[in-house]
């Protein structure tokens, strides 16, 4: 189990268990699941309206997570990520703090996601 806390400076912090290692639970599903307002359109990845960053807050070390080539696109156009840092999260194995909930499975950390 992962404990997922939302957090928005317009709503209270709000934290679910997820369960982990699915491969259908994304981090939208769980938010909407919850009734928590992460905003979205496409959720298919093009449209960036469910930017959110993600911070863990556990002791684990950090998990890399795999960027499709629909999200690394998305977030270049907004402005979070550049070629170069993705290519050095790649090769270091390391998760983007930028991420779209609507492409971000959960996994086994606990972690803050900013809305
Ligand atoms: Fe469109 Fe996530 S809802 S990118």
């Amino acid at each position: 189990m992962a404990l997922v806390t939302f957090s928005n400076p317009d709503y209270k912090d709000k934290t679910v268990y997820a369960v982990a290692g699915s491969h259908t639970e994304t981090l939208l599903k769980i938010a909407k699941e919850h009734k928590i307002p992460v905003q979205f359109d496409c959720q298919d990845g093009e449209c960036g309206h469910c930017l959110v960053r993600v911070t863990s807050i556990d002791d684990k070390d950090r998990m890399g997570y795999f960027l499709t080539d629909k999200e690394q696109t998305v977030l270049k156009e907004l402005g979070k990520l550049t070629q170069d840092q993705i290519d050095r999260l790649h090769v270091d194995d390391m998760p983007s703090e930028w991420r779209l909930a609507c492409q971000m499975i959960v996994r086994d950390e606990d972690v803050r996601v900013e809305y």
